[in-house]
């Protein structure tokens, strides 16, 4: 059980790219969940709680199985922050503009804290990994009650308990990160697609990346345990799911007594029975041409591949240190296309990173037009202290990078609009995920490839796999006509 904390200091430690690169040498322990405890069991009977997500898909996840956790403890969930008696902020550290939003949120609660002083308000997510945040929050946002790490999920129950019965603030954030913790209780927003993690943490290090420090070293799941965990969903009836890790194609790599990699994983996730399974995020550099020969077998593992470029030139991905070359990545593309003709590539890319000059940054455009993704998520390069990036000298104006931003968003929706055109009259396969958000008269769903598809159907249709004949292409959507009668029947399901 813990203590109540008060000197947080000793529970953390900042960004440290000399500290955080020695690890990795103590063994990774899979941990139970504990049950848990008896006292705390009925304690939110009647109240509700209300948890906030920023971030990444990790975050995401992350929040179901708070979300598990919680109810668990007798709390109901709520969309409405006054009726919360929790609320708890899942916060994301990638770029500034991010932790603003954050900052911006716990401003605004403390006027609610002020009318509901028996409100809990919490944080936790990646931003309170870092010690500057944590900081911040203890000089100037005394009203949040709770402040736990990435690696202290497990032990809400406990956290919670010091918190209702504190007056001080409870911090709890361990830059310890060996352990893999099994058995954890989640309640899934959606009874079709899951995610699932199959590893934690990342060691890649690219220098102006905060994840590796606030997620810790790699770490994978058992095979097994995550075999047992699809098995499952797929028998509960989840016609989705997605392998979640910062970098996928790293699964397997820190197992002393196995030889097992995610193509080995995703070859045994192929025999499962659920329709569709799909990854993220994968780097280019650990991704092997093993892999390649399991996702061309296709059957549930669709034709989707999101391979983060990061930038087209080999110098500015050297400062980066992405550890592969423009060339090796266009040759890796290459053969996923050979392997793949159908294949579906979306991509991260980062404008304005530390010295990039208006040559390197046509190196970007020029490989995004020579890869022709279907779209892509861009963004304006953010310092994150700690990292090796922020201390490199930036002497690009921010217009240069707003406009740089632009003209590749212009390229990219030209592309994506083309791609989408060219399946113009096509009937795709769409996983009818429910009613659309602008009109609920149609409905809406994700092909394999991802793409967001419209069209009007009845109801009963939400759940199934239908076919869609695409009539009016647009650049994010797909709008089409539903051409069969019966939901299709898929096999294994
Ligand atoms: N693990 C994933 C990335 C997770 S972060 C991978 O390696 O592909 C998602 C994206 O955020 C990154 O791909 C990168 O494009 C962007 N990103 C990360 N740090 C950033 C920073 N400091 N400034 C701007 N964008 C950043
Ligand atoms: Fe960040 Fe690089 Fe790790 Fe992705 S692979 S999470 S960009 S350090
Ligand atoms: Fe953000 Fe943490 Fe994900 S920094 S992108 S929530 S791993």
């Amino acid at each position: 059980m813990s203590q109540e904390v008060k000197d947080y200091s000793k529970y953390f430690i900042a960004p440290d790219l000399k500290a955080a690169k020695k690890r990795g040498k103590e063994e990774v322990k899979v941990l139970q969940f504990e049950q848990i405890p008896e006292n705390m069991r009925q304690v939110g009977k009647g109240k509700k709680y209300l948890i906030q997500t920023y971030g990444c898909q990790m975050n995401v996840h992350d929040s179901e199985t708070i979300a598990g956790i919680f109810e668990q403890m007798g709390y109901t969930a709520t969309e409405e922050e006054k009726d919360a008696d929790i609320i708890l902020l899942n916060t994301c550290a990638i770029r500034e503009n991010a932790e603003d939003k954050v900052f911006g949120t716990l401003g605004r609660l403390k006027q609610l804290k002020l009318e509901k002083p028996d409100l809990l308000l919490g944080v936790c997510g990646c931003m309170s990994q870092e010690e500057s945040v944590v900081n911040r929050i203890l000089q100037s946002y005394q009203h949040v009650d709770l402040v736990f790490g990435t690696h202290n999920i497990h032990r809400l129950p406990y956290l919670l308990q010091n918190a209702l019965f504190s007056k001080e603030m409870v911090v709890e954030v361990w830059s310890k990160e060996g352990d893999v913790v099994e058995n954890m209780p989640k309640v899934r927003s959606d009874g079709l697609r899951a995610w699932v993690n199959i590893m934690y943490g990342c060691d890649k290090f690219c220098t102006y990346c905060i994840v590796p420090y606030t997620r810790g070293k790699e770490r994978s799941r058992r095979p097994e345990d995550v075999l047992n965990e699809i098995r499952d969903l797929a028998r509960r009836g989840y016609q989705e799911v997605t392998l979640l890790g910062q970098n996928v194609n790293a699964y397997g790599k820190d197992f002393t007594d196995l030889d097992y990699t995610f193509a080995d994983l995703m070859d045994d996730v192929r025999k499962i029975g659920i329709p569709r399974v799909r990854f993220t995020t994968s780097h280019p550099r650990d991704f092997d041409d093993h892999l390649i020969e399991v996702l061309a077998k296709r059957g549930n593992l669709v034709e989707h591949i999101h391979l983060p470029v990061q930038s087209g030139s080999s110098e500015v991905l050297k400062l980066m240190a992405r550890k592969y070359t423009r060339e090796q990545y266009l040759e890796l593309v290459r053969k996923i296309k050979e392997a793949i003709p159908d294949v579906v590539l979306t991509t991260d890319i980062i404008v304005g990173f530390p010295g990039e000059t208006d040559e390197q940054f046509e190196e970007t455009l020029s490989l995004v037009k020579e890869v022709e993704y279907d779209s892509a998520f861009t963004f304006i390069y953010s310092p994150r202290e700690g990292t090796p990036a922020a201390k490199m000298k930036d002497d690009i104006p921010m217009e240069v990078k707003k406009e740089r931003l632009k003209r590749l968003n212009d390229l990219q929706n030209e592309i994506s609009r083309k791609k989408n055109e060219a399946l113009r009259g096509q009937v795709v396969e769409v996983l009818v995920e429910g009613e659309s958000k602008k009109n609920p008269n149609v409905l809406s769903g994700r092909t394999r490839t991802n793409k967001l598809v419209n069209f009007v159907g009845p109801k009963h249709l939400i759940g199934k796999f239908v076919q869609v004949r695409i009539d009016e292409p647009q650049t994010w959507t797909l709008n089409g006509v539903w051409v069969d009668q019966e939901p299709i029947a898929r096999a294994g399901v």
